[in-house]
């Protein structure tokens, strides 16, 4: 792939900021404090489900010296320390401990934690907008939401993300729920793809892909392996 204009890709690159986009789907957070983490446009998130069944969508970014606060890209926490200095964080994103408080001393608590991000669920999946937006316009087939979760991955893609995107937009037979945001349904399979910039790279682009089984016919774990593989292997030669 060519690598493109710099400045229309800078530009659709600040679109990506501005649009929904999947960050989760919900059968990843099954229980109060599982938590995924995942990097929206630039932006490191950590998106956590709450003890009233909620989920919240937090900046993965420290508020003592920004570093990232959740390293794992996936599990369960009562609570959320960071490694440097081991500033804790509750499911909430509201500050629990601070151990090492150089030039925070005066500050109140209540202004220390974790910002949050709007989000929304929609067609279980979890939805934002990297720029903070209110994620809006989300229309989710049925077909999804009756579906349930096999496995979900971030996977990395080779290309500039507008040629991935693009590729992805003429090569799928599939409903387009939101600009980059791809969903498929067919046979009692079904599955959902996102794709959006590696980061704050626009040469790089990563794709978030969920496959999903009607849950009224199953998959039996070597049906749902093979047919991860085949459709992995398909998204990575529709955009080599
Ligand atoms: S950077 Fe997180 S506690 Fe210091």
């Amino acid at each position: 792939m060519s690598s493109g204009n710099a400045g229309s890709a800078a530009t659709l690159g600040s679109g990506a900021r501005h649009r929904p986009t999947v960050v989760a789907h919900t059968g990843q957070l099954p229980d109060a404090g599982s938590f995924v983490t995942a990097d929206a446009a630039g932006t490191p998130l950590l998106v956590v489900r709450q003890d009233d069944g909620s989920v919240r969508a937090l900046a993965n970014v420290c508020r003592h010296r920004g570093a990232r606060v959740e390293t794992e890209a996936a599990g369960r926490r009562k609570m959320f320390a960071c490694p440097y200095h081991r500033w804790c964080y509750k499911r909430t994103g509201e500050i629990r401990s601070i151990t090492f408080d150089d030039g925070f001393s005066g500050v109140p608590k209540a202004g220390l934690g974790l910002v949050e991000h709007p989000s929304a669920e929609a067609g279980n999946l979890v939805w934002v907008v990297p720029d903070r937006s209110e994620p809006s316009g989300l229309a989710v087939p049925a077909e999804l939401a009756r579906a349930g979760l096999v496995r979900g991955e971030t996977l990395e893609l080779d290309g500039p993300w507008t040629e991935v995107e693009a590729r992805l937009t003429s090569a799928l037979a599939a409903q387009m729920l939101t600009p980059g945001t791809f969903a498929s349904w067919s046979r009692g399979w079904a599955e959902v793809i996102t794709v959006r910039p590696a980061g704050a790279r626009l040469d790089r682009a990563v794709a978030g892909f969920w496959l999903l089984a009607d849950t009224a016919a199953g998959a039996s774990p070597a049906a749902a392996g093979a047919r991860w593989d085949e459709r992995v292997a398909r998204l990575r030669a529709v955009v080599s």
